[in-house]
């Protein structure tokens, strides 16, 4: 192992130059205009994979394409497999002038590096491609044989990913997944996240007029579609924070002492995180706290709301029509559409008649929540205690990766989640950015990982 840890030290130069090349790529997968770079992106990838001497290969699928990398092994290797996964996939970058940097242009300030995808999830998956590296190019055997499963529509709901899986099940077959695409609270506080949150998507237009109309000729007699669907959204929250939407609760379950007791632990107070989002004050479901609303209760957000005229000055029109894209994040034992059905029949309802709705569905996933006490967990937990130097957390984590539940239905692989982002990462935000601390620890984590996992040296 010393020899994988030295080569890890040794290289840190060379692996941020690489990173900046990867980071280089727009790999934006919501934007179909952007889908040869997602296809170049993987060519690259596999390119990288190969130089560091796994073999790799890129598939296709209906969307963007999987790439597939692995550490060589014998035909009937008896060493436990487990599986890599992470996305080369990134959010859209705009709004582009609250960049102090192009999104595509990494730059590193400190030890901070700035760019879309740095930490989600470019960044935090090639650590591990550099733990793997340093074990290859220094011939240190590795425990265990790996898998690489990188995609490129995550943060669009992971659509053609089930397929993938099924169609080569036998090939995925493995002990757990491997995942660094998550959180941690800070570099002194390592984390293994045990759940993550669930999803649904859509949109609601609500139509009006057949055109924008002169407000002063026709405003006070024909409903402005843009002021009803205010009415409407604001239907859906009561003052405590709470969802007025019936039946959006159905079968949650109540928090155990245990869970409660983790969430305290969690080194963050309203004022630090009031201050780290720079909203005026916090504002919650009434009878939880920020952590367990943030990770272990559903929400309804409108992330998109669009209406009438955006240009500069006035424009004085009664808009044809107004759209809110919205999601809700889900806990385990939510049916993703159950609670669409829920969702969707309470906003019909509510719904005036003086506007016409049309609802769009998006992607939908359910919430993940596994017991962190298996071997394969508390090997993680060793790994992050040597490569961090302090005791880890457990915790769960409020956003969403769709294709976990998959690994465990199909695959019956539970999934490690090593996050090594940090809160002032700002994933999906303007100058998102990876901490290099997490970067090299997170590669000392990986190498940490493997013999962790590895067969049993003493029996
Ligand atoms: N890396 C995130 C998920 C994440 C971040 C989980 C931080 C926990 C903590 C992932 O790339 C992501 O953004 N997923 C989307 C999924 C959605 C588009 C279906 C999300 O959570 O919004
Ligand atoms: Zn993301």
């Amino acid at each position: 192992m010393q020899g994988v840890i030295d080569y890890l030290k040794q290289n840190q130069t060379r692996f941020l130059a690489e990173f900046c090349e990867y980071l280089r790529f727009p790999s934006v997968s919501a934007q179909p205009q952007h889908k040869k770079y997602l296809s170049a992106c993987a060519d690259w990838l596999v390119a990288h994979c190969r130089q560091i001497g796994l073999t790799a290969e890129v598939r296709q699928t209906n969307g963007h394409p999987i790439v597939v990398a692995k550490t060589p092994r014998t035909k009937n290797s008896h060493l436990p497999h487990y599986m890599v996964y992470g996305h080369y996939d990134v959010q859209p970058p705009e709004p582009l002038d609250l960049w102090k940097t192009p999104p595509f242009e990494p730059r590193i300030v400190g030890r901070e590096i700035f760019a879309r995808g740095s930490t989600d999830n470019k960044g935090q998956n090639f650590a591990h491609l550099k733990a793997v590296e340093a074990y290859l190019k220094t011939g240190t055997p590795l425990p265990c044989d790996l898998t690489f499963v990188i995609e490129g529509e995550e943060e669009v709901g992971s659509e053609n990913l089930a397929t993938f899986l099924k169609t080569n099940k036998r090939e995925l077959d493995c002990e757990a997944v491997v995942i660094s695409d998550t959180g941690m609270p800070s570099p002194k506080h390592p984390a293994l996240g045990y759940a993550l949150r669930g999803i649904i998507a859509f949109e609601i237009t609500l139509h009006g007029p057949a055109r924008d109309l002169h407000s002063g000729l026709f405003g006070g007699a024909i409903e402005n579609p843009a002021m009803a669907l205010a009415t409407l959204l604001a239907q859906v929250r009561d003052k405590n924070g709470r969802i007025k939407i019936p039946g959006f609760y159905d079968g949650i379950e109540k928090f155990t002492k245990f869970e409660r007791a983790q969430s305290a632990l969690y080194p963050m107070t309203d004022a630090q995180l009031k201050k780290l989002v720079g909203s005026p004050a916090l504002f919650g479901e009434r009878g939880f706290t920020a952590t367990e609303q943030r990770s272990a209760r559903p929400t309804f957000e409108i992330n998109g709301l669009t209406s009438g005229y955006q240009g500069e000055g006035s424009k004085t029109i009664v808009p044809a029509w107004a759209r809110a894209k919205i999601t809700c994040r889900l806990v385990p034992h939510q049916k993703p559409e159950h609670v669409r059905k829920k969702v969707l029949a309470y906003l019909k309802k509510i719904c005036p008649p003086t506007v016409r709705m049309e609802i769009t569905a998006g992607h939908g996933a359910e919430a993940y929540l596994v017991s962190p006490t298996g071997a394969p967990a508390q090997a993680a937990l060793r790994a992050l205690e040597k490569a961090f130097k302090s005791k880890p957390i457990l915790m769960r984590e409020g956003g969403s990766i769709p294709i976990v539940n998959q690994f465990k239905k199909i695959l019956g692989a539970d999934s490690l989640l090593l996050g090594l982002g940090l809160p002032d990462d700002n994933p999906h935000s303007p100058n998102e950015k990876f901490n290099l601390d997490c970067f090299e620890k997170g590669q000392l984590m990986s190498a940490h990982l493997w013999q962790e996992l590895g067969p049993c040296q003493c029996c």
